[in-house]
């Protein structure tokens, strides 16, 4: 598999800043973005330290410009991994009978964030690689973005991560069998929880928590294998399937009793 030059969001932490450090060798060149200057710079300090050669870009996938610019500015590129994601939960409501509730502001961001940061990402990535001579493989490029096995699942807990995660799947997976033709690879990523900074503040047990560098390490191997849907644990991505075709009372009273579930379990994202 041909990736001398990688492109990656969300760089400055957990999986991003994981695959970063795997892919970190002579002769490779990474294009590292995100938005804390600081994470960022340590990400690309630890490439270089590998011998890879690394650019970092301060920007938010929320800024479409910004992000053709970068992207633009960046190609030709081999690989493109769009790690950038944000999550929260629902709150406790404040008056006594009151529903658990998810902020509209909060809503807004994930979507901003999780769902057109990934467009912001990937529809210029197709438009550099597009342009790319095919290598040896007959690929031009590949892109893979980061979905969620919340995204297979209408979660009562995290509504906008679940509905902004199955957007993601849906999108890489439905544009990838276009782009087949082109010679570029689309890659979804389902996985459960993983040991990042985004659930260290968790306040229940996380079924299937899978270490970060296993999880880069199984990623990059489902590129190797051009593998459309890269999924683990795989246990946990079919009991969630199965959960989906339940009728919705069943899921919803099943769900909403999980620790996991429950209301204020969640650090509250940082919307500033
Ligand atoms: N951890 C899990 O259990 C888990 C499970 C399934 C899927 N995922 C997905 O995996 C991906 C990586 O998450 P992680 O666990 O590595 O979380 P993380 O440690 O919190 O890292 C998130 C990264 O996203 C970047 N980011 C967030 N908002 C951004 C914005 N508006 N513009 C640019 N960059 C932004 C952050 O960079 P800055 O702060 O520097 O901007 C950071 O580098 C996410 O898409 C997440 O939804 C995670």
């Amino acid at each position: 598999m041909k990736h001398d030059t990688v492109l990656i969001t969300g760089a400055s932490s957990g999986l991003g800043r994981s695959l970063a450090l795997t892919l970190a060798r002579p002769g490779r060149r990474l294009f590292l973005g995100g938005r804390n200057r600081d994470r960022l710079t340590e990400t690309a300090r630890l490439c270089i330290s590998r011998g890879a050669a690394a650019d970092i870009r301060l920007c938010d996938v929320t800024d479409r410009n910004g992000m053709e610019d970068w992207v633009h500015s960046a190609g030709p590129l081999d690989m493109v991994l769009a790690c950038a994601g944000i999550t929260g939960g629902t709150r406790r409501a404040t008056a006594p009978d009151g529903a658990p509730y998810e902020p509209d502001a909060q809503a807004r961001r994930m979507f901003a964030t999780n769902v057109e940061g990934v467009l912001n990402t990937v529809l210029p990535a197709l438009h550099v690689m597009q342009g790319q001579p095919r290598a040896a493989d007959g690929l031009r490029g590949r892109i893979c973005a980061i979905s969620s096995v919340a995204g297979i699942v209408s979660y009562p807990g995290t509504p906008s991560y679940s509905a902004s995660k199955a957007a993601v799947d849906r999108f890489m997976v439905a544009t990838g069998g276009n782009m087949k033709q082109a010679g570029i690879l689309l890659t979804s990523v389902v996985c459960g929880f993983l040991n990042t900074p985004m659930v260290a503040g968790n306040h229940f047990p996380m079924p299937g928590l899978t270490d970060v560098d296993n999880a880069s390490r199984r990623i990059l191997r489902g590129l190797r294998r051009n593998e459309r849907r890269i999924v683990f644990p795989r246990w946990l991505v079919a009991g969630s399937r199965f959960m989906d075709l339940l009728p919705i009372r069943l899921a919803e009273a099943y769900y909403t009793n999980q620790p996991t579930g429950a209301a204020g379990s969640m650090p509250e994202p940082d919307l500033s």
